[in-house]
C-alpha cells in the first residue's frame, strides 16, 4: 500500500517536472522577420540578428518612386539606427506570411540629423494591410530613437506594410520586425469597465502597445523576452505622492502554469513588484497610482499582471485595482485565484482615458472591507485599440490614405492585369525559345525584378538619386556606411575631363547611358559613364554596378576610379581600357588578328575575373552578361571583365532564386536559365563557353545571315567539336598556327562550358585550370619546335614583358602566389598548377 502511494508520488513529481520543463520550452515564431532597412550587413541588436531588408527572398519592396538609404555616423544609439530607408513616394514592403494570426509589427525610427532631409519634421504615415498605424506623425517634439509596436491579426498569406510620404516630403524607417505571436497571448475579448458585458472581437482590431511596464524592476529588453517585448521600469509613471516600495524575488521561483507561461510575461516581470509603502501615510487613501498620458479618442486594452511575491502565506493580502476612478477589481484575492504564492495571474480590461483629462490612471489600494493593508502590482500593459476606421492614429481609414492603385477595391484588376502579363510573358518565352537562333536583336527585360540594390558613398554625397519613372518598381538606395566608392568628382571636373561630353570622345552607348573617353587633370585617361536618366533599367544597372565595383577589386576586373552625383547626374569614372572590347579584335574591324597565345591569355584573364566574381565575395556574384563586348583589353592586352550592370549576387542567401526577368544577351544565354529562370554561376559558365567559341572562330555569337544551322555559334561549334573537327570552323588566321593538343584542350573546355545542364558544366576555377593547361601546351610545343613568331600579328606596341603574370613558362609554381590577384585568393589556380607540374596529382 505504502509503496503504491510512493509510486504515485514519484510519478506526480516526474510529471510536475515535465510540465514545468515544458512550460519553459522556447516559443519559436513561425514568421520571424527582423530586418534592418538599407543596411548592407546583418546587425545584432539586443541579442537578435536583423537582416538587410532587400536580402530576403520572402520580402519584397515595391516603391512608386525611388527609395534610398541614408546612413548616419556612429554617434547613433545603435548600429540598428545607422541606416534608414527613405521613401520619396509610396512604398510597400510585402511580407510573405506562413501562418495566419496575430503578428507583432515593430517599427524602429531614428530621425538622425544631417541626413539631407529633415527627418525630424517628415510626416510619417504607415498602413499595414487595412490598418492605419501612423498618420502624419512627426518626431519634431521628441528626441532619440523610437520603437513602435503593433499587434495585428494577419488573415492572408501576405502582409503589406506601406509608407506614404506627404507631398514634397519623405518617409523613412530604420528597422522592421514582423513576428508571429502565440494565439494565447492576446485576448479576443475583455471586460469593458463601463459595462459588465465583455467587449469581443478584439482579434479583428489592431493594437498598439503604448506602455509596457515592469513594476519595481529594471528595464527588460527584447533579448530577455521570448516574444521580443520591451518592458520599461515604472518609475517615470509613478504618481509622485504615491508611497511605494519595490519588491523582488529570485525569478526562478516564479511558477508558471499551462495557461500562464513566460509568453504571457517573462519571469523577471513577475519577480519584481511595487507594493504599498509603510503606513506612515493615512492608510485608507494610500493608493499607489501610475499616470499615463493617452489619446482620449481611443479605447485601450489594459492588462495588469499580478504575482504574490510579498506574502509569507496564502490569504494574507486582499486589495483593489482601480482604473481611472473605477474599481476594476474589488477585493482581489490572489491566493484564491491562484492557490499558490509566486504564481502569476493577469486580468484584462478595456478602458478609455478618464474624462477629458487625457490620462489613464491605474492604482492599487487597500480594500476597505478587510483590514489587510497591502497591495501589489508586477506588470502593466496598455494597448491602444484601433477605431472604427481601422486606424490607430486619426480618423482616416487605410483606404482613404492609400493611393487608389493600392487600396483593396482595385486589387482585382491588378491581379487580372498581372495574370495577363504572366500569360504574355510565358508566350513570349515560348516564342523566344522557338525562334531564339533567328532573333537578331537583344531583348530588353519586360519585368521589374526586385533587385537588391545598394550603393555606397559618404555624407557629402547623400543626395537623392532622381527617379525618372513614376511607375518604376525599383527601389534604389545609398548606403553610406562604408565609403569605398573611390574618389568623388565634381560635375565640373567631369565636364572638364570629357571636354563637356564631346561626342567625338564617345566610346559607346549602353543600356545605362553613354561612355566617353576622358582625361583627368593629372593626365590619367579614364572612361566616363554618364547615367541615362530616361532609362529606369539603366538606373538600376548603374546602381548595381556601383555597388559591385566598389566592393570588387581585381586585376581582371575593370576598376572604378570614382564617381560624381552632383546635379542629379550619376557618373562613374573607370580606368580607361586602351584596346577596347575583345570583340573589336575578333571581327568587324580592321584591327590586326590576335595570335592564339594572345587569345588564350585573354580568355584566361577573363576567366580569372569571373572566377573572382564567383568565389571571392561572401556570396557569389553572377555576372549575367558575359560576352565579348564586356571583356575589355588594356594597353597591354590584359583582359578585364566589365559591365556589372546585370550582375546579381548568387543564390546562397536567396534559396528560391527565381529572377523575374530573363536578362543577358541573346546568343550567350544559358538555355537552362532561360527555361527555368534559375540563375547560377553556371549561367556565366555557359556564356563564357560561347565567348570561347567566338574567340576561336572570330565570328559573332549569332549570325542571322548565315544558313540556319550556322546561325548560333554554340550549336554550330558544338556540332564540329563533337566530330573532333573544330579546326574546320576556326578563324582562318589561326589555321596551321595552333598546337593541336592545345586546340583539343580548348575545344573540350568550351564543350564542357556549353553543356545542356548547369550541373554538367565546370566551375570557372576548372575552366581556368584547363585554359592554363591549353596555354602551357601551346607554349611548350612552340618552344620545342623552333616556333614561328607567334607575335607576328601583334600590334607593335605590345610589350610582352608586361604580360609577365601569364608568361609563366619559367616558374609555374609561383603563379598562384605571385601577387597576380590582389586578393591572393586564387588558390584554385595555384593548386591547379601544382597538379600541372605533378601530373600524377590529377
Ligand atoms: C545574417 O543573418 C541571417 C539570419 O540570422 C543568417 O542566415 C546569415 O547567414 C547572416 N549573414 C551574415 C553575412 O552574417
Ligand atoms: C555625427 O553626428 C552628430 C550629430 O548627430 C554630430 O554632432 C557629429 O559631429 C557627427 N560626427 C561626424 C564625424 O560627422
Ligand atoms: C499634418 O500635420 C501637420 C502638423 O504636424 C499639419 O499642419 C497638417 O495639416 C497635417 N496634415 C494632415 C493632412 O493632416
Ligand atoms: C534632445 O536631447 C538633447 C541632448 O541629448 C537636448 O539638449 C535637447 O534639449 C533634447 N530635446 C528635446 C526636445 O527633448
Ligand atoms: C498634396 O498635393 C495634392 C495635389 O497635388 C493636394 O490636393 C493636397 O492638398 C496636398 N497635400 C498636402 C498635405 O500638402
Ligand atoms: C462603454 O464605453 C464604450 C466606449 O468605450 C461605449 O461604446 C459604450 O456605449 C459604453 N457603454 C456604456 C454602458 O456606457
Ligand atoms: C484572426 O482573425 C480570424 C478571422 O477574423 C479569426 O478566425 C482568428 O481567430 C483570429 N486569430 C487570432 C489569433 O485572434
Ligand atoms: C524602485 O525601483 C525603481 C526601478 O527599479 C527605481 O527607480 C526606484 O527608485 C525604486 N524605488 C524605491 C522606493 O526603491
Ligand atoms: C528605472 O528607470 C529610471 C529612469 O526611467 C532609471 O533612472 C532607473 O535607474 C531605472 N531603474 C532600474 C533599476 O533600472
Ligand atoms: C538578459 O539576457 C542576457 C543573456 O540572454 C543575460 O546576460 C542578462 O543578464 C539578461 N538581463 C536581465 C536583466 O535579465
Ligand atoms: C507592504 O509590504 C512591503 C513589503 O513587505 C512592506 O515594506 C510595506 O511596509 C507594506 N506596506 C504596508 C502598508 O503594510
Ligand atoms: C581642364 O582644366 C585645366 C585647368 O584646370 C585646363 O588646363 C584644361 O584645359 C581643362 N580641360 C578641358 C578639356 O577643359
Amino acid at each position: 500500500m505504502k509503496s503504491a502511494n510512493w509510486l504515485v508520488l514519484v510519478l506526480a513529481v516526474i510529471l510536475l517536472e515535465f510540465l514545468s520543463w515544458r512550460t519553459e520550452a522556447l516559443f519559436t515564431p513561425t514568421d520571424n522577420y527582423l530586418i534592418v532597412c538599407g543596411s548592407s550587413q546583418n546587425v545584432t541588436f539586443q541579442g537578435r540578428t536583423f537582416v538587410p531588408d532587400l536580402l530576403l527572398s520572402s520580402l519584397s519592396l515595391k516603391s512608386e518612386s525611388t527609395s534610398y538609404v541614408a546612413t548616419s555616423n556612429s554617434s547613433v544609439p545603435s548600429s540598428l539606427y545607422q541606416s534608414a530607408r527613405i521613401f520619396s513616394g509610396v512604398a510597400s514592403y510585402k511580407f510573405n506570411i506562413k501562418q495566419e494570426g496575430r503578428h507583432w509589427i515593430r517599427l524602429y525610427f531614428y530621425p538622425f540629423p544631417k541626413s539631407g532631409h529633415d527627418l525630424l519634421s517628415a510626416p510619417i504615415t504607415v498602413v499595414a494591410d487595412d490598418f492605419v498605424l501612423l498618420n502624419n506623425f512627426t518626431f519634431e517634439n521628441y528626441n532619440g530613437s523610437f520603437l513602435f509596436e503593433y499587434a495585428i491579426n494577419v488573415t492572408s498569406a501576405t502582409l503589406m506594410l506601406t509608407f506614404i510620404p506627404w507631398n514634397n516630403s519623405v518617409s523613412f524607417v530604420n528597422a522592421i520586425e514582423v513576428v508571429s505571436i502565440p494565439d494565447a497571448v492576446l485576448p479576443d475579448q475583455a471586460l469593458a469597465l463601463n459595462s459588465s458585458a465583455p467587449v469581443s472581437s478584439l482579434s479583428e482590431s489592431a493594437l498598439e502597445t503604448v506602455y509596457r511596464l515592469n513594476m519595481g524592476g529594471p528595464l527588460i529588453t527584447a533579448q530577455n523576452d521570448t516574444l521580443g517585448r520591451t518592458w520599461e521600469n515604472d518609475s517615470k509613471y509613478l504618481h509622485v505622492s504615491s508611497s511605494a516600495v519595490n519588491l523582488s524575488v529570485n525569478p526562478a521561483s516564479i511558477k508558471y502554469t499551462d495557461s500562464i507561461t513566460q509568453e504571457t510575461a517573462p519571469n523577471r516581470v513577475y519577480a519584481t513588484a511595487v507594493a504599498m509603502g509603510d503606513a506612515n501615510v493615512p492608510s485608507m487613501n494610500s493608493k499607489v497610482t501610475w499616470v499615463f498620458p493617452v489619446d482620449s479618442n481611443f479605447r485601450y486594452l489594459v492588462r495588469a499582471h499580478f504575482c504574490d511575491i510579498l506574502s509569507q502565506s496564502l490569504n494574507a493580502m486582499v486589495f483593489n485595482l482601480y482604473i481611472n476612478d473605477d474599481i476594476a477589481v474589488p477585493s482581489l484575492d490572489l491566493s484564491t485565484l491562484t492557490g499558490k504564492l509566486n504564481l502569476p495571474y493577469y486580468k484584462d480590461f478595456i478602458s478609455k482615458s478618464s474624462a477629458e483629462s487625457g490620462t489613464l490612471t491605474v492604482s492599487i489600494g487597500p480594500d476597505s472591507a478587510v483590514d489587510i493593508t497591502n497591495a501589489t502590482l508586477n506588470g502593466l500593459e496598455i494597448m491602444k485599440i484601433s477605431n472604427d476606421a481601422g486606424s490607430l492614429d486619426g480618423l482616416s481609414s487605410a483606404a482613404n490614405l492609400l493611393p487608389k492603385s493600392l487600396s483593396k477595391k482595385n486589387r482585382i484588376p491588378v491581379i487580372i492585369g498581372s495574370l495577363v502579363g504572366a500569360v504574355a510573358a510565358v508566350a513570349l518565352i515560348g516564342f523566344c525559345c522557338c525562334c531564339m537562333p533567328i532573333l537578331k536583336s537583344k531583348v530588353t527585360n519586360h519585368g521589374h525584378p526586385m533587385l537588391p540594390l545598394r550603393l555606397y558613398g559618404n555624407f557629402r554625397t547623400m543626395t537623392k538619386i532622381s527617379a525618372t519613372s513614376q511607375k518604376s518598381g525599383r527601389a534604389s538606395c545609398i548606403s553610406l556606411a562604408s565609403s569605398n566608392l573611390g574618389r568623388f568628382f565634381t560635375f565640373r571636373e567631369i565636364l572638364n575631363a570629357t571636354n563637356k561630353f564631346d561626342e567625338t570622345l564617345l566610346l559607346g552607348v549602353g543600356g545605362f547611358g553613354r561612355v566617353y573617353k576622358g582625361a583627368l587633370e593629372d593626365g590619367t585617361k579614364v572612361a566616363v559613364k554618364r547615367g541615362n536618366h530616361r532609362s529606369e533599367q539603366g538606373l538600376a544597372e548603374f546602381q548595381t554596378e556601383i555597388e559591385m565595383l566598389s566592393k570588387l577589386r581585381h586585376r581582371h576586373l575593370v576598376s572604378l576610379i570614382g564617381y560624381s552625383d552632383e546635379r542629379s547626374e550619376m557618373i562613374l569614372v573607370y580606368e580607361y581600357m586602351a584596346n577596347g572590347p575583345l570583340r573589336s579584335h575578333l571581327y568587324g574591324t580592321n584591327l590586326p588578328s590576335l595570335s592564339w597565345k594572345q587569345r588564350l591569355e585573354i580568355c584566361i584573364g577573363a576567366a580569372r575575373g569571373l572566377h573572382y566574381l564567383h568565389t571571392s565575395a561572401a556570396r557569389s556574384i553572377i555576372h549575367r552578361d558575359v560576352k565579348t563586348t564586356n571583356i575589355l583589353l588594356d594597353e597591354n592586352f590584359i583582359a578585364k571583365v566589365a559591365d556589372f550592370g546585370l550582375s546579381k549576387t548568387g543564390p546562397e542567401l536567396d534559396q528560391t532564386h527565381v529572377s523575374t526577368a530573363v536578362k543577358g544577351s541573346f546568343g550567350y544565354l544559358d538555355p537552362e536559365y532561360f527555361r527555368r529562370q534559375q540563375l547560377t554561376e553556371k549561367s556565366d559558365v555557359y556564356s563564357f563557353g560561347v565567348v570561347l567559341m567566338e574567340v576561336l572562330c572570330s565570328r559573332p555569337a549569332l549570325s542571322p545571315g548565315l544558313p540556319r544551322e550556322q546561325v548560333n555559334i554554340a550549336e554550330w561549334a558544338m556540332s564540329w567539336q563533337k566530330k573532333g573537327m573544330l579546326e574546320q570552323i576556326m578563324d582562318s588566321n589561326l589555321v596551321g598556327k595552333v598546337n593541336p593538343a592545345s586546340l583539343k584542350k580548348y575545344g573540350e573546355t568550351a564543350e564542357k562550358c556549353l553543356a545542356e545542364h548547369g550541373i554538367d558544366r565546370p566551375s570557372m576555377g576548372d575552366i581556368l585550370w584547363n585554359l592554363e593547361y591549353a596555354l602551357q601546351l601551346e607554349e611548350t610545343s612552340s618552344a620545342l619546335m623552333e616556333p614561328e613568331d607567334n607575335s607576328m600579328n601583334h600590334i607593335p606596341t605590345i610589350q610582352f614583358t608586361s604580360l609577365e603574370p601569364f608568361d609563366n613558362s619559367v616558374s609555374l609554381i609561383n603563379v598562384g602566389n605571385s601577387g597576380i590577384d590582389d586578393d591572393g585568393k586564387d588558390s584554385a589556380t595555384s593548386s591547379a598548377f601544382s597538379q600541372l607540374v605533378n601530373p600524377s596529382g590529377r
